[in-house]
């Protein structure tokens, strides 16, 4: 009978475990704390009971009852604060050779496009045991990306890029939800989680792609001209872009700062924000020319062509270190860049 009536969803990542032990100590510690509360009142309630002709007795505090009792629910609260830092830790931290899938919500639809050039609607197709970090974004209100089975949930913001991440340990399909509502469809915002043996997946993945979406990316980077000023020799208008990812940036206003995917994004869609120390503001906005999936593919592009992130996702994130020097040059010779390539590609080039 419980089977039909499971008290919570399945354990299928490799963080579901520890969401449920904090949880479960959670509800114990309340439990025992709301029980004990009702067993005193009830006691205390008949013990000093009005009784005729008794008068009531003042009674004096107790500093070593008070003392303890802020003392060890202090404790308490310091522990269940350590340990959910550390389930949060583990939780907001994607190891660095995850997978990447692009995820663009809308009402009411999720699109997701794998690195690998794979699109799904409403359906999100994983391999067991592998890392997966989805960079995720909006393009008209806030949703919020919701696997119950795998105990993660991040907000899909317009605008920017959120980012969440998982393991899954258990073939299966999942519910996926939007668990923001965003306008009379919300509810209808769901979709699957395939969760598939590596074989099967390599088979699902091998099916109809368009190609990877680094690759859509860079033919869009010549299309839209970022290619005449963003030359890879260092003599072009606007910064190399050539091992930027990942790097730190100095601006012209004397910050510096990391040029992450939400850095990429900003400068496609809003170039004088943060310009690069030594550019002049010459780049135009690409804010309603390019759609959120174009976005996505330019980041996509210029993240294959940096030595400190391999090139497509899943295939290549196998390992874990970053390619060795001549795998890097020939993944750069791979991509074709526009410019002619430099002898030696230096990931310091960024001014
Ligand atoms: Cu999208 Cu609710």
């Amino acid at each position: 009978m419980l089977n039909n009536f499971p008290l919570w969803p399945q354990q299928a990542s490799t963080l579901a475990a520890h969401v449920d032990a904090l949880y479960i100590f959670l509800l114990i510690v309340t439990g025992m704390m709301a029980m004990l509360i009702f067993a005193c009142l009830i006691y205390f309630a008949a013990r000093y009971r009005y009784r005729p002709g008794v008068p009531a007795e003042q009674i004096e505090g107790s500093n070593a009852l008070e003392i303890t009792w802020s003392a060890i629910p202090f404790l308490v609260f310091m522990a269940i604060f350590a340990w959910g830092a550390v389930v949060f830790f583990k939780e907001r931290t994607p190891p660095a050779d995850a997978a990447e899938v692009y995820v663009v919500a809308k009402q009411w639809m999720w699109k997701v496009e794998h690195a690998e050039g794979q699109r799904e609607i409403n359906e999100l197709h994983v391999p067991v045991g592998r890392d997966v970090k989805l960079i995720m974004t909006s393009q008209d209100v806030i949703h919020s990306f919701y696997i119950p089975a795998f105990r993660i949930k991040q907000d899909v913001l317009p605008g920017r890029y959120t980012v969440e991440w998982f393991r899954a340990t258990k073939p299966g399909v999942y519910h996926l939800f939007c668990a923001e509502y965003c306008g009379t469809q919300h509810s209808g915002m769901v979709g699957d989680i395939v969760v598939q043996e590596p074989a099967q997946y390599e088979a699902w993945m091998n099916g109809g792609s368009t190609g990877p979406l680094s690759a859509s990316g860079e033919k869009m980077f010549g299309e839209l001209g970022c290619s005449t000023c963003h030359r890879s020799d260092a003599q072009g208008r606007g910064p190399n872009l050539q091992g930027v990812y990942g790097q730190p940036v100095q601006l012209e206003d004397g910050r510096t700062v990391t040029a992450d995917e939400n850095y990429l994004r900003e400068c496609i869609l809003d170039p004088g924000a943060k310009r690069v120390k030594g550019f002049q503001p010459v780049m135009p906005t690409f804010q309603g020319l390019v759609s959120e999936e174009q976005v996505n593919a330019l980041v996509a592009y210029i993240k294959s062509i940096s030595a400190n992130k391999p090139a497509g996702g899943a295939k290549t994130s196998a390992s874990s270190s970053p390619p060795r020097e001549p795998d890097r040059i020939q993944a750069q010779a791979n991509v074709k860049v526009q410019a002619p390539l430099n002898a030696q590609p230096s990931t310091s080039q960024v001014h």
